[in-house]
Formats: C-alpha cells, structure tokens, sequence
C-alpha cells in the first residue's frame, strides 16, 4: 500500500511540476510574470486545456493516496492499551502488486495518449498563404529576427499582427541557432521549442489580443542564458503596416551625426553590426539599421535610452556580464560621437 501510494504520489508531483512551472521573466516593463494559464494563442490555449487535464487526472490521484494515508495514520495510530505487537507482515500478494503496476500504467498511458493527440494537433497546422514568415535565429545571448519576405532584419523585439480567429493571419516561425542549444518560448502564446545549430525547428502563433508578450530562453545556453529574453509585440493590421514601413526605409544619414557614421565604419564595430546600406554588414551581432525604434537593449535586459547606449558601448559586460560584444576603449569624445550617431539611427 505504501510502495502505491508512493509511486502514485511521485507521478501526481512529477506531472504537476512539469505542466505548471510558471515562466520567470527580467523586468522589461511589459508583462512581468507570463503564464501558461493566460493564453493568447490557438497553441497556448490547447496547451492551457492539456495542462488542466492533466492537473484533474494527477489532483484525483493525490485526493486518492492523501486520504488513504490520513486515514491510515489515524485508523491505526497507537492508543493506549496497545499490546506493542507487530500486525501480521504479509509477504507477496499477486492482487495488491498487479493492481500497483497496472493502474499507473494505465494512467501513464492515457496522459500519453492525451498528450500526443495535442502535439499532432498543433504541430499539424499547415502554413495558410496569408501567414507572415519569420527566421528566428538564437545566438548568445540574443535573438536575431529575420522577415525573409519583407526584407526587415530586426533583433530581441518580434512584430506581428494581431489574428482574428475568423479570419486567422497566423505567423509561422523558422527556428535556428548561430551557436548553442537555446529554447524559443513565449508562455502565452505557444509551447517551448528548442532551436539547435544545423537543425531548422518550426513553431506558429496566432495571438488574438494586441499587447506585448514576454518570452525567454529556456535551455541554459551559457552565462546570459537569464539574460535572453524575447519581447512580441503584437499590433493590430495597421500599426504592423506602419511598422514594416518604419523597418523597411533605409538608414538614416544625417549630416550632424557625420563624424560618428565615419568613426562608426572605420572601427570593428562593422565587423559584426550591420547598418543597412552602409559598410557596416557584420552578422555577428544585431542589425542597427533602426535601433532606436527597439524598446530595449541587451536582449530585454535594459532600456534603450542614451545613457544606456553610451554605457553599453563603452563596457557591454557592466551592464550584461559574460556579453560577447567588446568594450570599445573609445575616448570619451570619440565616445560621444559613436553614441550620437546610433542615436540617430530610429
Ligand atoms: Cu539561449 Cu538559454
């Protein structure tokens, strides 16, 4: 009874923790603690279904084996006038050990069956002509997004618009690694997909509510693995139309920024930022071309504000220790200058 009511109790907690694990996200202002139990996105919303399934099927089972252990410690708990005997100790049972292996496998494999059902039911969408296209590639410690067919390279900040459930413009997302193994997920809106070096994984979303979504890294990459987080914004058919807009127009070239786009392009900062119609056509790092229209920096980890910036570019590792870009070594003028210039790149 008790070697029962231990393997029930163990699979009870083991597929509770694994199905309600809330996600842990940096504070970039926009939702502070995702959860799986407020979706926004036909995935989301089956896997909200699947995790409450489940939670009913392990919840009957911890009643079950949590009353027959209150009821055993008081049933037979010592009283006075015990004579101090052992009870009978019964050694073999055909019955009690078919009925403790047969039951947990039977439910093990209705949770699998359950489970699978769900898997092939999302992964089994195919891509509609009206879909957007998006190439998600996971570097460390940074997120590189790609709009293959509306030629915008962007970083950290994903942009979709909103689907209306009657007539659904979902986005299918392509999923690749520049390096190590890292995990896309954003709690809301779809399950955790791991994305592996020379590996192309896909995941889709349809997000119903405008708003911003946190995501985050979810298979520990290295020292930032904390640190790679995903902001989804999502806009309504408009808004996203002015977007595309905004990202597709070339570089700005302001002629008071001059000195800082030349010190700019004879540094190696070119060697791994691109700025689109520019020299600058470095892969290693995120795409400035309009850097200032992201809200953040460092990957969700800080505000994209001036100050932030100029920091940044001095010492990345003082405000994202482990960070792969260099501290430049600029001198404070030179500094100034580098700074103005990507300020002006909105
Ligand atoms: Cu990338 Cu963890």
């Amino acid at each position: 009874m008790l070697r029962l009511a231990c393997r029930l109790l163990l699979l009870a907690t083991t597929v509770t923790i694994f199905t309600t694990c809330p996600a842990t996200a940096g504070d970039t202002g926009v939702v502070q603690t995702p959860s799986i139990f407020a979706p926004a996105s036909t995935p989301a919303f089956a896997i909200r279904e699947l995790a409450l399934i489940v939670l009913g099927i392990t919840g009957v089972i911890f009643l079950v084996v949590a009353g027959l252990t209150v009821f055993a410690l008081v049933r037979f708990r010592r009283r006075r006038g015990d004579d101090g005997r052992e009870p009978p100790q019964v050694y073999g049972s055909r019955q009690i050990e078919l009925a403790w292996t047969v039951v947990p496998i039977l439910i093990v494999v209705v949770l699998f069956l359950v489970t699978a059902r769900y898997i092939f039911a999302i992964e089994g969408r195919p891509q509609s002509p009206e879909a957007l296209e998006v190439t998600i590639v996971g570097h460390q410690w940074w997120w590189e997004i790609r709009y293959p067919r509306l030629g915008i390279v962007t970083a950290n900040e994903l942009h979709v618009p909103v689907s209306d459930p009657e007539h659904p413009t979902p986005t299918f997302i392509t999923l690749q690694s520049a390096d190590v193994i890292h995990s896309f997920w954003i709690p809301q809106l779809a399950g955790k997909m791991d994305v592996i070096p020379n590996k192309t994984n896909r995941i889709w979303i349809d997000p119903q509510e405008p708003g911003g979504y946190v995501g985050q890294c979810a298979e520990y990459c290295g020292l930032q693995h904390a640190g790679m987080l995903l902001i989804v914004a999502v806009q309504s058919k408009e808004d996203f139309g002015k977007w595309v807009a905004q990202q597709q127009a070339p570089a700005r070239n302001d002629a008071e920024v001059q000195a800082g786009r030349e010190l700019f392009s004879s540094l190696s900062c070119i060697n791994c930022h691109a700025v689109r119609g520019t020299k600058a056509n470095g892969v290693f790092g995120p795409d400035l071309t309009h850097l200032m229209s992201r809200w953040t920096i460092g990957a969700g980890m800080i505000q994209n504000t001036p100050g932030n910036i100029r920091a940044w570019i001095d010492d990345p590792a003082s405000l994202k220790p482990g960070a792969l870009m260099p501290a430049m070594k600029l001198s404070r003028d030179d500094l100034d200058k580098v700074t103005a210039y990507l300020l002006a790149l909105r």
